[in-house]
């Protein structure tokens, strides 16, 4: 079906919610023969929608299919700039390199990637990032922020809480942060960030975010070694999660954010960042690149950098770091 008549026969159920739709409405509104709207409706269907059919009423959407794909995300989305381009691929190396190219390319702020599948997904510090088939979400986000280089980590913490935010709406569990960037619920790991930037010395061309979702994935889909470390909302919740739903908040979220960011700085952010903080006031171990720290974690900077103190009363900047919490 061309994309465009798909487009809005899914708009013209979205916009009647769940009720049914004539026929000869559909054929109007479509400039097509009833022929051309059984074919339409049945294309649906091979793609997933179950749809019921009832004499002299016409069809109604009973299930909508657990796919992210363009129109999905795109439809009910209710940002100005972010997602409003999306670039939709089934499969793909990584959502990041994707991304780079993009905005190397002049892609507009706002444009999304996302994928059903990665292959070789990116996790911070070089490590892969387990990115299956229909589960998760696999994503990266352009902006193109008029700051300095030295403030894009803060946009990793903005980052966390738009998707700590949107999983408490959608699906009312209550995810912690655990600097800088890990989302947990029950103290596993469902949400991972990776930001990365294209910069001059002292400008930023575009800021790349990557943000992997476990959302669907059952225990056993995970290797065994994330097992107790990792979960998924479905696995939280006992049911499963609309994916593209899922994405839409997000995005209406971090725009909410990004515009108070932009407008009044980083503390409104970093206030509420705070209040889903785990590490804060507790013992934590900090493995850098040249070490580990151990102390306890007070707060962050204004320009989300983690303060630790140890146990002489000395305190440490930590700008990059793996967190192991340890007591209060
Ligand atoms: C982490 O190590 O916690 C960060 C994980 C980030 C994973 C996401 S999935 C979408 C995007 N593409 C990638 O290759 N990585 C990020």
């Amino acid at each position: 079906m061309a994309t465009e008549i798909r487009s809005k026969l899914l708009k013209m159920f979205t916009e009647i919610e769940g009720d049914f739709l004539s026929g000869q409405k559909i054929s109007e509104e479509l400039g097509c023969s009833r022929t051309a709207v059984w074919k339409h409706i049945e294309d649906l269907r091979q793609e997933g929608y179950e749809l019921e059919a009832v004499r002299r009423k016409g069809y109604r959407i009973k299930t909508i299919p657990d796919k992210i794909s363009h129109n999905e995300i795109s439809l009910g989305l209710k940002t100005e700039i972010l997602g409003r381009k999306i670039h939709f691929e089934e499969s793909v190396t990584s959502t990041q390199r994707i991304a780079h190219q993009l905005a190397y390319d002049g892609a507009p702020e706002g444009t999304l990637i996302v994928a059903e599948e990665q292959t070789a997904g990116r996790g911070r510090l070089s490590r892969e990032w387990y990115s299956p088939k229909h589960t998760g979400v696999w994503m990266s986000l352009i902006l193109r922020p008029n700051l300095p280089p030295a403030k894009a980590p803060q946009l990793t913490l903005l980052t966390a809480v738009a998707i700590t935010q949107a999983i408490e709406e959608v699906t009312g569990l209550r995810p912690d942060i655990k600097w800088p960037n890990d989302i947990l619920i029950n103290k596993k790991k469902t949400v991972g960030i990776l930001t990365e930037m294209q910069a001059e010395a002292d400008k930023i061309n575009s800021v790349i975010i990557g943000t992997g979702i476990n959302v669907n994935q059952a225990i056993e889909h995970f290797p065994e070694e994330l097992h107790s470390i990792a979960t998924s909302l479905s696995i939280e919740l006992g049911e499963s999660v609309n994916r593209a739903e899922l994405i839409q908040v997000i995005l209406l979220k971090f725009e909410t954010l990004y515009h108070k960011y932009l407008e009044h700085g980083f503390y409104p952010i970093k206030l509420l960042w705070e209040s889903y903080a785990i590490s804060i006031g507790k013992r934590i171990i900090a493995r850098t690149i040249t070490g580990s720290l151990e102390g306890r974690a007070i707060g962050i900077t204004d320009d989300g950098v983690l303060m630790l103190e140890d146990d002489k009363e000395e305190i440490h900047y930590i700008h990059s770091a793996d967190i192991q919490i340890g007591s209060d």
